[in-house]
Formats: C-alpha cells, structure tokens, sequence
C-alpha cells in the first residue's frame, strides 16, 4: 500500500539556521562595542605617549620659573659662560646682541636657548635651577 502524499513527513525547518540572524543583532552589536573601546583606548595611549615627554621634559622649566631669580648672581655666571660669545655687556659678538632679548623670547624659549644646545655654536648648558633663574633675572635687565 502506498501512502498518501498527505502522510509525507515534512522536511523540519533547521532550528539552528533561524537561530543564526536573530543572534546577529546582538553580536554585531556586541563587535561594534569592542571596536569603539578598541579605539578609544588606542587614542587614550596615544595621548599618552605625546602628553608623558612633555610633561617630563617641563619640571626644570617649570621649578626654574618657581624660583625667585638674582640679577646680580646671573650677571656673574654670565661673565663666566656666557661673555665669550655674547661679548661682556652682552652687546654681541660671535653670538648676538641680548639686549631687548626678553621682548624676542620668553622665559621658557630662553630656558630652552640655554639647556637645549640646539642652536650650535651655542653649546648646551646645565645649570641648576637656581642659576637659570639668577641667569633669567640678568636677561631681564637687558632692555
Ligand atoms: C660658543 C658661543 C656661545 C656661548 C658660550 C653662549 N652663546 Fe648664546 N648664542 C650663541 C649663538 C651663536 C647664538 C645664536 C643662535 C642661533 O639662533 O642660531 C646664541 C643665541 C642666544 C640667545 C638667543 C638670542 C636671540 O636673539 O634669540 C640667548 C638668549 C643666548 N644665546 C643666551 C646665552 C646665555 C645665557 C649663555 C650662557 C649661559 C650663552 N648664550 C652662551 C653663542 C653662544
């Protein structure tokens, strides 16, 4: 006996392959998620790489300015270092005229001039913060 079409077993729909696109919503939701704090942590690191350097490179400028300076003292340390180029009144020589320096550079631009030695001949100096501060205080007197 043959049995009627009717009583055909019907192919079950998969389960699993309905299941599929409705979990997609929240994965992909879940996979943006991860992709923005990915993003956002990478930036986080970058912007500690830039701002780390230069917030180390600042405290010597920054406890320098802290400091009250002695015109008197810095006229002194700049006979001794400074003279031989910048001439004794600091008029010029090999290196150039100071006076009205203070209107070209700031105090932390002159700090730079005086510990970067970017600027050869020019070489690099290392005073303590003490004597940046005494050696700004006689820069100021250069009107
Ligand atoms: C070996 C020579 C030499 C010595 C020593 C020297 N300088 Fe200089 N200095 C120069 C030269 C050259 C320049 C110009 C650099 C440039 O801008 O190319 C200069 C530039 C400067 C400037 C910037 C001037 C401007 O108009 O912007 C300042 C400030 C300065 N020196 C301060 C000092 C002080 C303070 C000392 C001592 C601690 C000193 N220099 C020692 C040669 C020297």
């Amino acid at each position: 006996m043959i049995a009627p079409p009717s009583v055909l077993p019907t192919v079950p729909s998969h389960p699993e392959s309905e299941a599929i696109p409705a979990e997609q919503g929240p994965r992909q939701r879940s996979l943006v998620t991860a992709m923005v704090l990915l993003a956002a942590a990478a930036t986080a690191l970058i912007l500690l790489l830039v701002a780390l350097p230069a917030a180390r490179s600042d405290p010597y400028s920054r406890s320098t300015l802290q400091l009250a300076g002695s015109a008197e003292t810095g006229g002194q340390l700049f006979l001794i270092n400074c003279a031989g180029c910048h001439g004794i009144g600091a008029q010029g020589l090999v290196g150039p005229d100071l006076h009205g320096v203070k209107a070209r550079k700031n105090d932390r631009q002159l700090i730079r001039q005086v510990v970067s030695g970017q600027t050869p001949p020019m070489p690099r100096f290392q005073p303590e913060p003490q004597a940046m501060a005494d050696l700004l205080a006689y820069l100021h007197t250069l009107s």
